[in-house]
């Protein structure tokens, strides 16, 4: 018998059929993310679970799935939305997607980085509303991003390709994160090491790239807003709840900060009303890795993390090697 491997949500066709071949795939047929109660019963008897940032797996789940479980796969870079350690001390593996989403996500932050500053999103809906009234000289001014300083909290993959990308726009580039990276990185992507005080209080944009942890979860308060420049744009392309968000949604409204780029937020797919409803601000439904090729790529590699896994063999993008013992 097959062994069966649940995928939570409809995933590019060129995954689905590389597990069909050795595996039974049962796929949540609605197009919809699946409720607590569904995903209970389904994961029953599964021997993998490849799953969504939407999909919250902790011990239960993984109870649920009983002795079979040999993998949980999730489907992105971030697995804040599995419970490791809970998984560890069940012996399962959790899986991610690095590498493959990286230039995607870097693109997508650089949109909001050119976007936040030079009001392109709100020049549009300015356009639409019949308000464009002709050049003026004075009419909808934003920040030049050619020159200014760009701070990149957290220095992995993603803001190191953010970092070559601010270099052919002769940025220059300050970043903050647990640990410094090597001098010979650090002089080919020409940037500098400072600490989280320095970060605020120099970036003119501060895009955010790391992972969201206890460590960094509302990393971003007003307190640290009210130490940023006043004409500081904030760009968050990783996690919502690096974020708080109310905090932002105050701080552009008491001008402590000029505007803000965001592809993510702390309850998705909801938004505070309070940054709805101020104009300066970018809001994207979470497109960071939101490519065709990307996501076919994220796909295939989430199915050859399950069928290492059904093999014995270790899955290639293990976060917990201790699963191992
Ligand atoms: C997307 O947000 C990811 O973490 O892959
Ligand atoms: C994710 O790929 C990161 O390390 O930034």
């Amino acid at each position: 018998m097959k062994p069966r491997v649940l995928v939570t949500r409809l995933l590019p066709e060129p995954a689905l059929a590389r597990l069909s071949a050795e595996c039974e795939v049962s796929v949540n047929p609605e197009d919809r993310p699946m409720t607590r109660q569904e995903l209970l019963g389904r994961v029953r008897g599964a021997a993998a679970l490849l799953c969504l940032l939407t999909d919250r797996v902790d011990g239960e789940i993984i109870d649920s799935a009983g002795n079979a479980l040999k993998v949980i796969a999730n489907y992105a870079v971030g697995y804040d939305n599995v419970d490791v350690p809970a998984a560890t001390a069940r012996r399962i593996p959790v899986t991610n997607t690095p590498d493959v989403l990286t230039e995607s996500t870097a693109d997508l932050a650089f949109a909001l980085i050119l976007d936040s500053a030079r009001r392109v999103t709100e020049g549009d809906r300015v356009t639409r509303a019949g308000a464009f009234r002709g050049w003026a000289p004075l009419f909808m001014l934003g920040a030049d991003v050619s020159g200014a300083t760009l701070g990149l909290y957290g220095f992995g993959r993603i803001g190191r390709a953010v970092a070559r990308r601010a270099s052919g726009f002769s940025m220059r580039v300050i970043y903050c994160d647990e640990a410094r990276a090597g001098e010979e990185t650090e002089r080919e992507l020409k940037a500098s090491f400072v600490t989280f005080e320095e970060l605020l209080r120099e970036s003119d944009i501060l895009s955010i790239h790391c992972p969201l942890t206890p460590a960094t979860r509302h990393r971003f308060t007003l307190k640290e807003f009210s130490a940023m420049k006043p004409s500081a744009c904030i760009v968050n392309a990783a996690r919502g709840g690096v974020i708080k968000e109310a905090d932002l949604a105050e701080a552009l409204r008491r001008g402590l900060v000029a505007g803000a780029g965001l592809d993510v937020y702390e309850d998705e797919p909801k938004v505070d009303p309070g940054l709805a409803a101020l104009p300066g601000v970018v809001l994207a439904p979470h497109l960071g890795s939101a490519t065709a090729a990307t996501r076919t790529r994220m796909a295939m590699i989430a199915a050859e993390n399950v069928l290492a896994a059904l093999s014995s063999r270790r899955p290639p993008s293990c976060v917990n090697p201790e699963a191992f013992g």
